[in-house]
């Protein structure tokens, strides 16, 4: 008789070996072995070969869709806007951001919102019932019958509560608390994550109850536990911004049921989280007019909105010049000095680079490159931009100016805010309001002046 054997297969590139080591010897990744039975000493694959049935495909033609199911209203229109008009039932929906970001806040919000009409469980792992309640008051959430609460970590006990169909929505809080009791490893691990995800979207789809699923996010701000879990969800939420103050954006990072390019932008208060109506004139409210500010009109989704981007440039006193960017990304940093460098002459390399996206933005928009070169050249030359101009626009390699998504929002924006130009790339289609600039040179000549 062929006895059972195993192999260890290296979960990151796939390389099979006979024995376990900590540490693959292929990719190198640390823990990433885990093995895998081989039962009468045949693979899977080779025993593939000889089972499984002929399927049966239907023409797209004869599908019959299903009636356009409804979806339920979150109570914030910014967020049913990110979700693409609402939570989907039998959706699975996952959540990740920050400790202290806001998550439990503004589930608790929607769940307290949607209760009004729908019954809603929120599950918490974190929580005690007290501590809930607590916030809940606070929010005014507890005042519907039709919301329900229960501290527990064990997935199969709410996989369970799922099936049983009584719930239009369930929220847990978080997937990193779960636990199957099937399953050794303790709650966080890959396996726990996977696994227990894996229970409750398929008894979401079973009961086709919504779920809405809390992730952490690890130190590098990716979502903590396997990537697997980003593709086995419907929709996965990012919730970005800063935990002491300024601007939360929520952002939908994928998303089955509707686009990708929308954005809800909050704000903390005593009484939870709360749309923020005007982004641009309160990004702009404390605004002073010295040497090093610019403001960008940037997209946050489809929406247009103006923020001011700071720049403090220094001498280097002591080493390698530094370059720190709070709210912007440090490599692209460093590419846009470079370009200033050799494009337009300026001399950066005895002083240190300090780039601030005011309200605690994070900037992903190619568009924010012009703002940003023209924010170090101005506190280098110690020279303003006029203060009626907001600037948007992306830089290449050669210096040369690029043109970006969406002008005639950026500047409808602008005019709105009462600005007076914008300096942004050459347009095929002429705007009055535009001021052309076609190199980043250039721009810093004709328009640093003061
Ligand atoms: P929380 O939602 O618990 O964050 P997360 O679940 O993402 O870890 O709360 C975030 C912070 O918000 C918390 O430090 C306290 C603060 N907060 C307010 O300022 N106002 C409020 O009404 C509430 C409920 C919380
Ligand atoms: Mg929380």
């Amino acid at each position: 008789m062929v006895k059972a054997s195993s192999v260890f297969v290296c979960q990151q590139c796939g390389t099979r070996f006979n024995k376990w080591a900590g540490r693959c010897e292929n990719c190198g990744e640390w823990n990433s072995l885990v093995e895998q039975v081989i039962e009468g000493g045949k693979s899977a694959v080779a025993k593939s070969a000889s089972k499984g049935r002929v399927l049966s495909p239907q023409t797209m033609q004869s599908i019959a869709a299903d009636e356009v199911v409804d979806r339920l209203a979150t109570g914030v229109a910014d967020l049913d806007t990110v979700l693409g008009g609402g939570i989907l039932a039998g959706g699975v929906i996952l959540l990740a951001g920050q400790p202290g970001i806001g998550k439990s806040t503004l589930l608790l919000q929607v769940a307290s919102s949607i209760a009004r009409s729908n019954s809603v469980l929120y599950v918490s792992g974190e929580e005690s019932a007290s501590q809930v309640k607590l916030r809940a008051t606070r929010l005014g959430a507890d005042a519907t019958d039709d919301l329900e609460f229960i501290a527990s970590t064990s997935a199969d006990d709410i996989a369970a509560t799922i099936r049983a169909g009584k719930h239009k929505l369930v929220i847990i809080d978080s997937i990193q608390t779960l636990a199957m009791e099937d399953i050794a490893s303790a709650p966080g691990t890959v396996s726990q994550i996977t696994n227990s995800s894996n229970a409750i979207i398929r008894a979401a789809k079973e009961s086709s109850a919504a779920v809405i699923l809390v992730g952490h996010v690890t130190k590098e701000g990716s979502i903590a536990g396997p990537k697997v879990l980003e593709h086995l969800v419907d929709v996965v939420l990012q919730f970005e911004g800063d935990r002491y103050g300024g601007f939360k954006v929520v952002r939908a990072i994928k998303n089955r049921y509707g686009s990708t390019s929308e954005a809800a932008i909050f704000e903390m208060s005593e009484s939870g989280l709360e749309i923020v109506e005007n982004p641009s004139a309160a990004l702009l409210a404390e605004r002073h007019d010295a040497d090093g500010s610019v403001v960008l009109a940037t997209l946050e989704g489809t929406r247009p909105l103006l923020v001011e981007i700071q720049a403090l440039v220094n001498p280097t006193n002591f080493g390698y010049p530094k370059r720190t960017a709070s709210g912007f990304d440090l490599n692209r940093l460093n590419l846009l000095i470079a370009v200033l460098e050799r494009r337009t002459k300026l001399d950066l390399s005895q002083s240190d680079v300090y780039i601030n996206v005011v309200g605690g933005l994070k900037l992903v928009d190619p568009a924010a490159d012009l703002a940003i070169s023209m924010a170090i050249a101005s506190a280098a030359a110690g020279r303003k931009l006029a203060t009626g101009a907001v600037v948007f626009g992306e830089v290449g390699l050669g210096g040369e100016v690029r043109s970006v998504i969406g002008a005639d929002r950026r500047v409808a924006e602008a005019k709105k805010l009462g600005f007076t130009y914008a300096l942004a790339p050459t347009q095929s289609k002429k705007n009055a309001f535009i001021k052309p600039v076609d190199s980043l040179r250039q721009a810093l000549i004709d328009h640093l002046k003061q």
